[in-house]
């Protein structure tokens, strides 16, 4: 085979057979095939797009180009949850908790981000001392005894990803149903678990900025999952304003910590109990998704689930002194106020602009080598939809430095539009796929 006349046959709209994807996925990994190729092919499946046929089978090829993980020595039904990416997310660190509280076996991998804040891993590594990295049996044993463990996604699972999503990054290529696809899917089909919950996300923050285009993405991610034998379910959600208040590591973790102390912002707490209520049904734990999402606002009232979070954070190393004291967490050395400048209501809070100015203030990473600022970012206030009188915070900036708030002070007061009328709030669960 060769790479010239695979990259040709698909800029000109030909269907690739299940050999010459596998051929390319193993060359590229093996480092058989250079980056300018790969980009180049990466480019004309942007333009030609891939059917669902070869879709599944770059979904296979990835998933199986590294190490895959057996979960099968945790007792229970293992339920993942993965979200698409969005500016203040940090359902899994609620989710989680509550799922587990409520008996379904969490076993997660996560990883890093790259844009606007990081990952779910870099936000638990705010908490001091909690290690991400943990040997497979120890991974195993922790789950067995306490329900949940999450860890950072090893070097060696769907390693094809790993290279085309960097790839991808740097070569305008992200934006791609398939791409998308295949990328998420691999990871959490090579991740192990029998059941997984998507949240997709939806809106100007999001990769998908349309319904339609979310939806086909949910419905060719369940597809996918479920011929690999797993129930999947893709719930659409909107991303045109940041999820809850906070958008930066250690300031979600507070936010996720106050959502479990049933303190949390309505948005937060809604998507929360819908993921959670659909967890628990797919684990098993009840016979359908509203039973399950009772389940976890019984857990979350109780309790229950800010206890596991406490048992999760000290089981992995952490300081679960956090949970009561947030002065534990890293402080930023700078904070600024963004006042009003003038009555109204909040007609949009661009989310793609407040996760632009989080990464100005140091909470995201351009590229994979930078290090995150986990004290830094942005607690957004006033939300859509909210009154607003002149001289009011729209919202707090916490950076490291005065060429760090300078800019993103500039982005967030572009990130606000006020107006006279008061608008309608977006709903912010618009779909479940799948159940
Ligand atoms: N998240 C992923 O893991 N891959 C993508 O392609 C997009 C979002």
């Amino acid at each position: 085979m060769n790479m010239n006349d695979i990259i040709i046959k698909k800029r000109d709209g030909g269907t690739l057979t299940q050999a010459e994807i596998r051929w390319f996925i193993k060359g590229y990994t093996e480092g058989d095939i250079p980056d300018y190729q790969a980009a180049a092919f990466l480019m004309a499946v942007y333009f030609q797009k891939m059917d669902k046929t070869e879709t599944f089978e770059l979904t296979n090829a990835m998933r199986y180009s590294g190490d895959t993980i057996d979960l099968s020595g945790i007792r229970g039904i293992k339920v993942d949850k993965h979200s698409t990416g969005g500016v203040g997310d940090k359902t899994t660190l609620i989710v989680a908790p509550l799922a587990a509280a409520c008996g379904v076996p969490i076993a997660k991998m996560s990883g890093r981000g790259l844009g606007f804040t990081g990952g779910t891993v870099d936000k638990l590594e705010s908490i001091p001392g909690f290690r991400t990295s943990m040997e497979p049996e120890a991974f195993l044993r922790q789950v067995n005894e306490i329900g949940i463990s999450v860890i950072g996604q090893t070097a060696h699972i769907t390693p094809a990803d790993k290279k085309l999503y960097a790839l991808r990054d740097v070569t305008g290529t992200v934006e791609n149903l398939s791409l998308i696809a295949s990328s998420i899917m691999s990871k959490k089909l090579a991740a192990g678990s029998d059941a997984i919950v998507l949240d997709v996300k939806c809106g100007h923050g999001a990769f998908m900025e349309n319904r339609q285009d979310a939806e086909k993405l949910g419905e060719i991610m369940c597809e996918i999952g479920r011929a690999a034998g797993r129930r999947t379910v893709a719930v659409i959600t909107d991303m045109n304003q940041p999820l809850g208040h906070a958008v930066g590591n250690s300031l979600e973790v507070i936010e996720a910590i106050e959502t479990l102390k049933g303190k949390g912002p309505a948005d937060i707490t809604a998507l929360s109990m819908k993921l959670a209520g659909i967890m628990i049904y797919l684990g098993g734990r009840v016979k359908t998704a509203a039973e399950g999402e009772i389940m976890a606002r019984q857990a979350l009232e109780s309790g229950a689930g800010l206890a596991k979070l406490e048992s999760f954070i000290s089981r992995q190393g952490g300081d679960a002194g956090v949970v009561t004291d947030y002065s534990l967490f890293p402080q930023a050395a700078l904070t600024r106020e963004i006042l009003a400048d003038k009555n109204g209501f909040v007609h949009a809070v661009d989310a793609r602009a407040i996760g632009a100015a989080s990464q100005h203030t140091g909470a995201g990473r351009a590229t994979k080598e930078e290090q995150v600022d986990l004290s830094a970012g942005i607690v957004v206030h006033k939300k859509v939809g909210d009154k607003v009188s002149k001289g009011e915070s729209l919202a707090s900036v916490y950076t490291g430095s005065r060429s760090r708030l300078t800019n993103a002070e500039k982005e967030i007061r572009g990130a606000f539009t006020l107006s006279d009328e008061k608008p309608e709030v977006p709903e912010l669960v618009k779909e479940v796929l799948g159940l």
